[in-house]
């Protein structure tokens, strides 16, 4: 790799031990994937900031850097909601820890906002160099915004964050955005709710694994490229996917369908995953919620009562835009936590089974939270939960 002046001397130690390490970090990444240069990132995202994921050692590591970050960072969902961890069921000796595991990040100069949902805090925009690690995340700008991003691990999204930039490589070259499978979706398909493209993802992202597909056949609002996004990421190992006609750079690439690969879905392997289980709790906001999700909860749940727990998941920053929604969505008993998640926090552990409307919350909390997962559409989980359909645990 051919390195500026500047960065010769963070590596030779001029600029502290940390800032010298994390660029060691990067230039072997580079050199592994055959970048010749760093290039600036605009924002980074950083995983492993759950007690539950990175433990002991991780905290320990974390504590002994000293630098500090030079773009806009935020973390990846912690273990707990920060402040009302105690209405999750979270041990104090958990929020202690994971309090530990923030204040070295806030030593650091990371943004003490815990979200997969970066892209409805910072602008992020078409063509941005960024040093994002959560998958669903990185399938968002990837695919949905056109920014340019690998799939960072979390000390390599920190590397990244500290130093400013990020190696050149993978998809950070538009020559490697190609797409390299095709995916066609059974067309008039009843893919109204962000659930059927999650299921749509849970189903392809298996067959894709970690090509790039060209999805047809759907015509995807956001949210809906949102979910999924996130499942191809997590049943598979998509981190850039194209929808025909819909996403910014579907047009760009000129593909022929007789040189790659087919995989039909059709209606039937959709509602099969959508079977009914009975289950104890009802998690949504995977990923976390934006306003428009939010808002259609709370008119889902208005004047209804929940007769099991419902948990409802968004960004801090999210949550602060609509106190409104949040109090119609408490007044029902269910409740709304930041900064964490269904996956990445304990609280769900209690729970043997769970309904979800999240392709890949589906892929997940079966090994992550050890529960039988149901998916269901947003109306159909609040169905469940307010008991106008069938589906609790007796
Ligand atoms: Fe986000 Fe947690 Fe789902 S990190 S994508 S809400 S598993």
């Amino acid at each position: 790799m051919i390195l500026s002046p500047e960065e010769e001397a963070i590596l030779a130690g001029e600029e502290g031990e940390t800032r010298a390490r994390m660029l060691e970090i990067l230039v072997a990444l580079g050199k592994v994937y055959g970048a010749t240069r760093l290039i600036p990132i605009r924002s980074a995202q950083v995983s492993g900031a759950s007690y539950k994921t990175i433990g002991h050692w991780g905290l320990d590591w974390l504590q002994h850097l000293d630098a500090r970050v030079s773009v806009p960072t935020v973390l990846n969902p912690v273990g707990m909601d920060r402040s009302r961890w105690r209405e999750m069921g979270i041990s104090p000796e958990f929020a202690r820890l994971q309090e530990e595991v923030l204040a070295a990040y806030q030593r650091l100069g990371v943004a003490m906002e815990c979200t997969c949902t970066p892209y409805y805090l910072y602008l992020t925009r078409y063509g941005d160099h960024l040093a994002w690690s959560e998958s669903s995340a990185v399938a968002y700008a990837n695919s949905v915004i056109g920014a340019r991003t690998n799939r960072e691990g979390g000390p390599s999204a920190l590397a990244a964050a500290i130093l400013g930039r990020t190696p050149e490589y993978g998809l950070h070259l538009v020559p490697a955005r190609e797409p390299q499978v095709v995916v066609r979706v059974e067309e008039g398909s009843r893919m109204t709710d962000a659930a059927h493209l999650g299921a749509i993802g849970y189903y392809a992202g298996k067959l894709v694994g970690s090509r790039i597909p060209m999805i047809e056949g759907i015509r995807p609002k956001k949210d809906h490229l949102k979910s999924l996004g996130a499942a191809m990421a997590a049943s598979g190992a998509v981190a850039l996917f194209h929808v025909k006609d819909i996403t910014p750079e579907a047009r760009i690439f000129h593909y022929q369908t007789s040189e790659l690969e087919v995989i039909p879905v059709e209606y039937k392997e959709i509602s099969d995953l959508m079977r009914e289980v009975p289950v104890e709790a009802v998690a949504l906001g995977c990923p976390q919620c934006s306003s428009e999700e939010l808002t259609h909860i709370a008119e889902l749940l208005a004047g209804r009562e929940v007769q099991i727990p419902v948990y409802v998941f968004a960004a801090r920053e999210i949550v602060a835009r609509h106190p409104r929604e949040v109090v119609a969505i408490e007044q029902s008993g269910a409740r709304v936590f930041s900064d964490t998640c269904m996956v990445v926090s304990p609280a769900m552990e209690r729970f043997q089974a769970i309904m979800v409307n999240s392709g890949k919350a589906f892929s997940y909390i079966p090994n992550m939270c050890g529960a039988a997962v149901r998916l269901g559409t947003t109306a159909e989980c609040i169905d469940v939960a307010t008991g106008r359909a069938a589906g609790r645990v007796p």
